[in-house]
């Protein structure tokens, strides 16, 4: 086992995951993961006031850690209104066409969390159904995760959700 640093954390590289990081030069546009960040979440952690804006931050943030990521090339942001789950700010998704899509929430714009959900990001770039092995998450980000969308038309069909992973 080697360790790697990624967009400024320290991540365990076993083999599998060095493969997944590899396997990323290969992709072209097809395989671009599509990071929604809600812009109108007001609220990381029920301050109140002290919170108004935080959705926005967290927007600006994701995008200037994505452009110095070394998985940048297949990252994209964009900025949208709310995902209906306001309780839980502040949100975005995670999702490539044929693949499950995924919920975070509870996110601060801290430069740590930003970091973790963009290398969540890159693993899920390599994954063909987007389901990664939750033993293999980035470990700021198992709380943050709220819910998960199944693609209506699964790049690997072949794929079954057996309960190894998610
Ligand atoms: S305002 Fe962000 S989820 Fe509703």
């Amino acid at each position: 086992m080697n360790r790697a640093r990624v967009s400024g954390i320290n991540l365990t590289m076993d083999t599998h995951n060095q493969d997944i990081f590899d396997g990323l030069a290969a992709m072209d546009d097809a395989d671009t993961v599509r990071i929604s960040v809600c812009g109108t979440c007001i609220d990381c952690s029920n301050a109140g006031e002290a919170g108004i804006g935080a959705g926005a931050r967290l927007f600006e943030k994701m995008t200037e850690a994505r452009d110095g990521h070394p998985c940048r090339d297949v990252l994209q942001i964009e900025k949208i209104r709310c995902l209906m789950a306001c309780t839980e700010g502040c949100t975005l998704t995670i999702g490539a066409r044929g693949k499950m899509k995924y919920l975070l929430g509870r996110l601060e714009p801290s430069d740590d969390l930003v970091e973790q959900v963009l290398d969540f990001a890159a693993m899920y770039a390599a994954s063909p159904s987007g389901v990664t092995p939750n033993h293999e998450w980035p470990p700021l980000l198992a709380p943050h995760f709220i819910g998960r969308v199944p693609p209506c038309e699964p790049n690997d069909p072949g794929w079954e959700d057996d309960g190894a992973d998610l």
